[in-house]
């Protein structure tokens, strides 16, 4: 390993090897400044087209969190309302109405606004990808997150997006984390398992 990789490799452990998925909180607060920062380093992260689709709700206040409580599957009631924050990743099913502005070289929307399949599955993956982009961002910033697929999209949709314009794809829980109450790791697929090289 030539030093470069070694560096790298320390420095990106808090992002990738070392970083847990957390389902407790220390109490310590996440003030909007951080959550601004974060947008900052996620919103840089590339998306196809420039689409940008992602949207994301930051939710904090009891009063929200309580929204949200009914729509969670057991499992995760408890934890996310201990969260500083639970951030509901969301795409935009009208993303291409901003590509005027984010692709100006070319005359992206009607390519979007005309292909409703295609705009959909654009919104979708991209609004994936930037959730991801998310995670890595808030460890970078010292957060921790414990992202959620159980939760009924129905309901979350209804609840907080009844124009139908934004969709809901998962839940991230975010904070400190305990490290005290982490549960035990799981192992990761190895090369052979996951990857091809043709
Ligand atoms: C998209 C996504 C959805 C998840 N949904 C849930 C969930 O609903 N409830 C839960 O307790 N954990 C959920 N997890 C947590 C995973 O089980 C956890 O990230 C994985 O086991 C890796 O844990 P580690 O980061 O501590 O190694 C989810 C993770 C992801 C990325």
């Amino acid at each position: 390993m030539n030093s470069h990789m070694a560096d790298s490799n320390e420095s990106t452990s808090n992002l990738f090897e070392a970083a847990r998925t957390h389902n407790a909180w220390v109490d310590r607060d996440v003030s909007l400044d951080v959550l601004r920062e974060l947008y900052d380093r996620l919103r840089w992260a590339p998306t196809s087209a420039n689409s940008n689709p992602g949207r994301f709700v930051f939710v904090h206040s009891k009063a929200a969190k309580e929204r949200l409580r009914p729509h969670l599957a057991p499992l995760n009631v408890e934890k996310t309302m201990a969260a500083p924050i639970c951030v509901i990743v969301a795409a935009d099913a009208r993303f291409y109405d901003y590509l005027p502005q984010l692709f100006p070289a070319r005359d992206m929307r009607s390519v979007f606004a005309g292909t409703p399949a295609l705009a959909d599955e654009t919104a979708t993956r991209n609004a994936i990808l930037q959730g991801g982009y998310l995670i890595i961002a808030a460890r970078s910033l010292g957060l921790d997150c414990g992202p959620m697929s159980g939760f009924s999209k129905e309901g979350i949709d209804r609840e907080f997006f009844p124009d139908g314009r934004w969709k809901s794809n998962f839940l991230i829980n975010l904070g400190y984390g305990d490290k005290e109450k982490l549960w035990p790791r799981n192992p990761r697929l190895n090369f052979d398992e996951a990857c091809l090289v043709l």
